[in-house]
């Protein structure tokens, strides 16, 4: 797998991560540890270094899955990305990024990670009642005590990356961008790029939508979190569903999977964009991994774009978009 730098203060990733949050949580039952270790390993003996977890996922048991995974070596072979920010306190999801929460809860990740050092440290959601230098101040201290290597944040609105990067260099802004998820593209992307940060694509599959198409709306457990989110509703669904034909019909002449092509439309977006796409299953991985020889002409690109253009889109993001880039400046600094 190709590896590529990601932001302009020295880290190296993979040019396509693996996204760990389905292996816990959230996307039905967690799987097997024993089948979720193996899957790990056959991530990192691929290539696929890049590994993202957060301290939310679980909670907490996915950080614990990667720490018993990275024993043996496999440390020393990845690049580490977790988040903190995300509590879920009396069933109400509240967002933390006032100091003394920041540094307990990376204390907490190395712990569970079991690791001296976490590579890339994301604040995941914007907290909006902390002025943003605030809680980057914090970061940065984290950084000077080598408890991390490098600072993330994910769903962070273009002045909140601007006042983030004048405390301490950003090394990458994490954002959902796929095929049908593009709202991104107007801000937040030229942002990233004229500051030389990197860009890492989440749910770059529309979690799971161009892999599988309507039909895995089917097959979702009761308790599935994509259940809750309104394009996997059925009403929108059924429109949705143009989409993912539309996308399979390309693909075929292309001679590829409707996943490896959605993969490659993101991979393609530039050199700074690393996609990190979540899988449970080893032959979906290697599919994956696959999309980074998917080459598409720029009449293809555009082909793909029109027929999935914002507006053909139906259903947001997530039902409550408050704690998306949307909804993510900070008060001033007084
Ligand atoms: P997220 O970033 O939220 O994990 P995503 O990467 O867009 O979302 O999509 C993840 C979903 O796509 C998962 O449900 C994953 O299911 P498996 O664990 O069964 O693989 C599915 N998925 C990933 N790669 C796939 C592939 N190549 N073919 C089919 N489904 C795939």
């Amino acid at each position: 797998v190709k590896r590529m730098k990601l932001g302009r203060q020295g880290l190296e990733v993979s040019a396509q991560g693996l996204g760990c949050m389905g292996l816990s949580t959230l996307y039905g039952a967690p799987k097997p540890e024993t089948d979720a270790i193996t899957l790990l390993h056959h991530a990192i003996d691929t290539g696929v270094t890049f590994l993202d977890t957060s301290d939310i996922y679980g909670p907490q048991t996915n950080e614990l899955l990667l720490g018993k995974a990275l024993k043996n070596g496999f440390r020393a072979k990845i690049e580490l990305a977790t988040k903190f920010g995300i509590i879920y306190g009396e069933g109400e999801r509240e967002i933390e990024g006032d100091p003394a929460y920041v540094r307990a809860a990376c204390e907490a990740s190395l712990k569970r990670l079991d690791v001296d050092c976490i590579d890339l440290y994301y604040q995941h959601r914007i907290d909006t009642r902390v002025p943003i230098e605030i809680t980057m101040g914090e970061l940065k201290k984290l950084v000077e005590e080598g408890k991390i290597k490098y600072i993330g944040l994910s769903e962070a609105s273009a002045s909140t990356i601007r006042r983030a990067h004048a405390v301490h260099p950003i090394t990458a802004v994490q954002l959902e961008w796929s095929l049908w998820s593009r709202d991104v593209e107007e801000d937040i992307i030229p942002t990233c790029r004229e500051l030389g940060i990197g860009i890492v694509a989440y749910s770059p599959l529309g979690r799971g939508f161009f892999a599988a198409g309507p039909k895995l709306v089917e097959k979702l457990d009761n308790d599935d979190f994509r259940k809750r989110l309104p394009r996997f509703k059925q009403e929108n669904l059924d429109h949705n569903k143009i989409l993912y034909d539309k996308v399979c019909a390309i693909s075929e002449k292309k001679g590829c999977t409707p996943a490896q092509l959605a993969l490659a439309w993101v991979h393609h977006q530039g050199d700074d964009v690393c996609p990190i796409p979540g899988t449970t299953k080893i032959e979906n991985l290697n599919q994956n991994i696959g999309a980074l020889s998917v080459k598409l002409t720029p009449d293809e690109m555009a082909e793909l774009e029109t027929i999935v253009q914002l507006e053909s889109v139906k259903g947001e993001r997530y039902a409550n978009m408050t704690a998306t880039f949307k909804n993510s400046d900070t008060p001033p600094l007084s």
